[in-house]
């Protein structure tokens, strides 16, 4: 009979009272232990470096002692951490680890392989990449074309994506110049669909061939020459190797047309790090352009489509577009098939193109949720049979199929895949992109045999240098204990949507008099954002002022340290926000919407309750954190007024 995820739930977690301690004691030990085998059993005829007789001297005992005591000290230290397993934690993104997560980090940390290359981790590489590989085929790609590896988290997975993605955009153009420079004669097709020998296209014309065009057209060209002639002509005229300053001046006299710079364009909602991105790779942050939200904090796709149109026609090429699977305040998820749709018709009707990136560092594990035990679609309706509420609806199933169709994704394994820092994860559909950002130190390559394995020579293709191979066993053991479907991660994400369905609709309707809640609109997936207010509280000033100190109140920002629950908070900014402030706004029936234009960075203070808790969607035997919840925000409200706010200017 086939596992219940109801009953192997429970052992996913070492749980809120660590019920399942025993079973994390068992595994440690039993890691512990086998790793100690390991080395009594490694050249046993070695002999000893550390003898009984030395344990006896003085130096020794005092080390024993100072690393004992301060053991402890560090142990009573980390009682004031964040209790990220408390059904009472309901903040940012984080939530319990796995059990299969932290056995597999522990286990593997004693050994402490490097991912950078084979050499230094033959079994974790290898983990890696199958890892990889369980990715790509929850979100559809076909793990035999795509590529993809972990990363130390959803920034770094992010800065490769637009790393990757400036390669290709100017791929076509390093290809002309070194076919004009080897003397060869390639034809490029459009994306109109016409085909044009290389050497007679405009800068513009290269700089919008289709991803797997502009692939196609530079396999083309390994094969046309004897490689070390080819390296060297791309390297003369690569933008990686040139630099961006000399490129723009280069394009501009080869080509005597001096396009305006390329951007990035990026969902407003989007995280800050792409700011931090597009600074690194020298695209610089004006480039960077932030497209309008709808009602439910996703890119509005006919905003996209007036973008895309103006800047084609300014001729201005788009590096990437990032959309987001999940963000980061609101869990929304964009209709990200409706953006490739927009890209198909920019190819059609204005032959512009680029490259689409799909920001699914939170959201990326509800992919899960659209798969069947046999790696089969299940339709919304099943979803929402297994469910019991009306999420999702069929757009939200095929924003989420659309991943399939992105050039590439991040997914965090370290948020929603519930596994220890530092995991993030980045994977590409067209795994050939990867041999363009390649490195190969000479210390590092994998000798040469018979068959060098250089695909599994991390470091190569990858930004960051040594990596834990911990970080990769962690996600993988993970994976083999939670299937990346309706049985595993499907049910528990399943789960925490159905908690923070309940979580809103218990606020929603909650009599918190004299305050009242302002509810943003039923998450995407399981992020709860709210205000709350005051009949007395007569300006949006006075509004943010309360929530603030609501906020700190029931954060670990409290002067005592001790919230009964812990949410944390946003603001909602303008522009950024104005395609979703209206109904907000109606609600509070505080301010106007100019008012809060004005207001710049003040903007709209809102509470955020991220439900990482999959017990949290049915009130179990012990409390219920949903009830609980509202009675603590019911007293720090109470608190806030009765603590002097309107002696604090609070009420206006
Ligand atoms: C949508 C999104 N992308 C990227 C990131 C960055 O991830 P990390 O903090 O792992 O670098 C976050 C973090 O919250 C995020 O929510």
């Amino acid at each position: 009979m086939p596992t219940d995820p109801r009953d192997a739930m429970r052992a996913w977690f070492l749980g809120p009272r660590a019920e399942n301690a025993e079973l994390l004691e068992r595994l440690v030990v039993e890691s512990l232990r086998d790793h100690v085998f390991w080395r009594r059993n490694y050249h046993p005829e070695d002999g000893f470096a550390i003898r009984e007789m030395d344990k006896r001297q003085q130096g020794y005992e005092e080390t024993v002692a100072t690393l004992t005591q301060e053991l402890m000290g560090l142990l009573a230290e980390l009682k004031r951490d964040v209790p990220f397993f408390s059904g009472r934690y309901k903040g940012h993104m984080i939530g319990e680890q796995t059990i299969a997560s932290q056995i597999g980090y522990f286990a593997t940390m004693l050994y402490n392989p490097n991912n950078i290359a084979i050499e230094i981790s033959p079994v974790t590489t290898r983990l890696e990449l199958e890892v990889a590989g369980q990715l790509a085929r929850m979100i559809g790609y076909d793990p035999s074309r795509s590529w993809g590896h972990l990363t130390s988290g959803g920034t770094i997975a992010n800065f490769e994506a637009l790393w990757l993605a400036r390669g290709v955009r100017y791929l076509a153009v390093a290809a002309a110049g070194a076919a004009g420079e080897l003397g060869l004669d390639l034809p490029v097709r459009l994306p109109g669909g016409t085909t044009a020998p290389i050497a007679e296209l405009a800068l513009w014309e290269l700089l919008n061939v289709t991803n797997q065009d502009t692939l196609d057209l530079w396999e083309r060209l390994w094969q046309s020459a004897p490689r070390p002639e080819v390296q060297r002509a791309l390297t003369n005229h690569s933008l990686a190797a040139i630099g961006y300053q000399e490129y723009s001046r280069r394009l501009a006299l080869d080509y005597g047309d001096p396009l305006p710079a390329g951007v990035a364009l990026v969902a407003a909602t989007a995280h800050y790090s792409w700011e931090k991105i597009v600074r690194a790779l020298g695209i610089g942050s004006n480039q960077l352009v932030h497209l309008p939200l709808d009602q439910f904090y996703r890119m509005d796709p006919d905003a996209l489509w007036e973008r895309v149109s103006a800047l084609a026609r300014r001729r201005q090429p788009i590096l990437a577009l990032v959309s987001v699977c999940g963000t980061t305040e609101e869990s929304a998820v964009d209709r990200l098939d409706q953006v490739l749709q927009v890209r198909a018709r920019a190819e059609r009707e204005l032959g512009a193109t680029f490259h689409v990136h799909s920001d699914a560092c939170y959201g990326g594990y509800a992919a899960a949720v659209t798969r069947r035990a046999d790696g089969t679609r299940r339709t919304a309706a099943e979803i929402r049979e297994s469910v019991g509420t009306d999420w999702p609806s069929e757009d939200w199933v095929r924003a989420v199929e659309a991943l399939s169709q992105a050039d590439s994704v991040t997914v965090d394994p370290h948020k929603m895949g519930y596994v220890p820092y530092a995991a993030g994860a980045i994977l590409v559909r067209d795994g050939r992109t990867r041999h363009l950002v390649a490195t190969d130190p000479p210390y590092l390559s994998p000798a040469e045999g018979p068959a060098p394995d250089t695909e599994r020579f991390l470091g190569r293709y990858i930004l960051e240098g040594s990596k834990p191979g911990a970080a990769a066993a962690a996600v993988w053991l993970s994976h083999k204990v939670i299937p990346l479907d309706e049985r595993g991660y499907g049910y528990l994400i399943e789960r925490t949507v159905a908690g923070a369905h309940r979580f809103h609709s218990a606020l929603a309707g909650a009599d918190l008099a004299p305050f009242r809640a302002v509810m943003l609109p039923v998450p995407d997936i399981n992020i709860v954002c709210y205000l709350l207010c005051h009949p007395s509280l007569t300006t949006l000033r006075a509004v943010n002022e309360f929530n603030e100190r609501v906020y700190a109140r029931m954060s670990l920002t409290r002067s005592d340290g001790r919230p009964e629950y812990i949410i944390t908070r946003t603001r909602l900014r303008s522009p950024a926000y104005d395609g979703a402030i209206d109904p907000i706004l109606a609600a509070l029936a505080v301010g106007s919407v100019d008012e809060w234009k004005a207001s710049g960075p003040e903007g709209l203070v809102v509470l955020r309750s991220t439900i990482m808790d999959p017990f949290l969607a049915a009130p179990p035997p012990a409390p219920d954190h949903v009830r609980g919840f509202l009675g603590a925000l019911r007293r720090a409200c109470t608190e806030v007024l009765g603590a002097g706010g309107a002696a604090a200017g609070l009420l206006s």
